[in-house]
């Protein structure tokens, strides 16, 4: 056991070194593994470590989406759907608990063996969290045949969010990153766990191939029309609101729960810090920033917004995908 461990352990960092890099957008360099964009080394060794050592049950459920595309307002809404016999809605451990802190994010929490805060909020079957594209989705996740929910988000808004929170992690050794400049990085397929259209492309074509197994959700549907699509939701998740359910509004005071204002104003998201790669701290409140479609209105030029519509348009193109 030790012995392959070590052998693992060698042939990791040989495929480290070898890594193709690009500057980055956080760090010095980004680095290419299997064929997407990882913001530090640290990453893709948590990568490796999930497709070596993670093994969900079948009734785990795995959401996995790019970074900034709404992560922090799905992992409150899929736990409490999952957990709602399990706690009552005024004393719910979202009130007082990091959505981040609630739903395991799988190439940090576990990697670096970061211990989960309350164990007591942990009922199998267990959510787990994940930017892993899907052509690198190990073997033990597709032969589990757990439901995985992908969650996407327009590019505009997308590339602006990642921009204005990244911004504040880049290395401060290094000149600060233009907007121009990271657009391009963007547009290149630079960016983090990009390029965005195959790891879009990637979970779009399995949802269409395994639709029992893995949901195609957009952030902007989410957004119109919530209660619609949080019972599509639940519902595939395998936790469908009965009728009873229906008639109390429990689907509607989870989406309170978890709406941008309720959650962004409570005090654990106001002031707490996550751990993320190197030990950096987050503050829980920088999850939080406008939560509206389309606020890349207001920073991109016609002449940006042009290049990526016909950019995204091209790379999609005969997918059936849309943004
Ligand atoms: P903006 O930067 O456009 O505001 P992620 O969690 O994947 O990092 O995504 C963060 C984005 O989701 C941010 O977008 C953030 O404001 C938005 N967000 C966070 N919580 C949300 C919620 N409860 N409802 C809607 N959007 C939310």
């Amino acid at each position: 056991d030790e012995d392959d461990k070590e052998r693992a352990r060698k042939r990791n960092n040989e495929i480290i070194s070898s890594l193709g890099k690009e500057e980055g957008w956080i760090e010095e360099y980004m680095y290419e593994y299997q064929g997407f964009w990882y913001p530090s080394v640290t990453i893709v060794e948590g990568v490796m470590w999930v497709q070596q050592n993670f093994k969900p049950r079948h009734e785990d459920i795995l959401l996995v989406t790019l970074p900034k595309s709404g992560t922090t307002w799905f992992k409150p809404l899929m736990f409490a759907v999952m957990n709602r016999t399990h706690f009552d809605l005024s004393t719910h451990p979202l009130l007082t608990t990091s959505p981040h802190d609630l739903v395991p994010f799988l190439e940090l929490y576990l990697h670096h063996k970061i211990p989960f805060p309350n164990p007591d909020t942990f009922y199998p079957p267990q959510l787990f969290q994940t930017h892993i594209p899907f052509t690198s989705l190990s073997q033990y996740v597709m032969e589990s045949q757990c439901r995985i929910v992908y969650i996407c988000r327009n590019p505009k808004d997308v590339f602006v969010s990642t921009f204005y929170f990244l911004e504040k992690s880049r290395d401060k050794k290094l000149t600060p990153l233009s907007l121009e400049k990271a657009f391009e990085l963007f547009c290149k397929g630079l960016s983090l766990y990009g390029p965005f259209w195959d790891h879009v492309l990637g979970y779009w074509k399995a949802s269409l191939e395994v639709p029992d197994r893995v949901l195609f959700l957009k952030y902007e549907d989410m957004k119109r029309d919530s209660s619609f699509h949080l019972k599509r939701l639940a519902e595939f998740m395998g936790y469908p609101f009965s009728v009873e359910e229906e008639k109390q509004g429990v689907a509607h005071d989870i989406l309170e729960l978890c709406s941008f204002e309720n959650l962004r104003n409570l005090k654990v998201n106001k002031t707490g810090n996550i751990i993320t790669t190197n030990n950096n701290q987050v503050e829980n409140h920088r999850f939080f920033r406008k939560g509206e479609v389309g606020d890349w209105k207001r920073h991109l030029t016609a002449e940006m917004e042009d290049g990526l519509n016909k950019l995204i348009e091209q790379k999609l193109a005969g997918s059936g995908l849309a943004f």
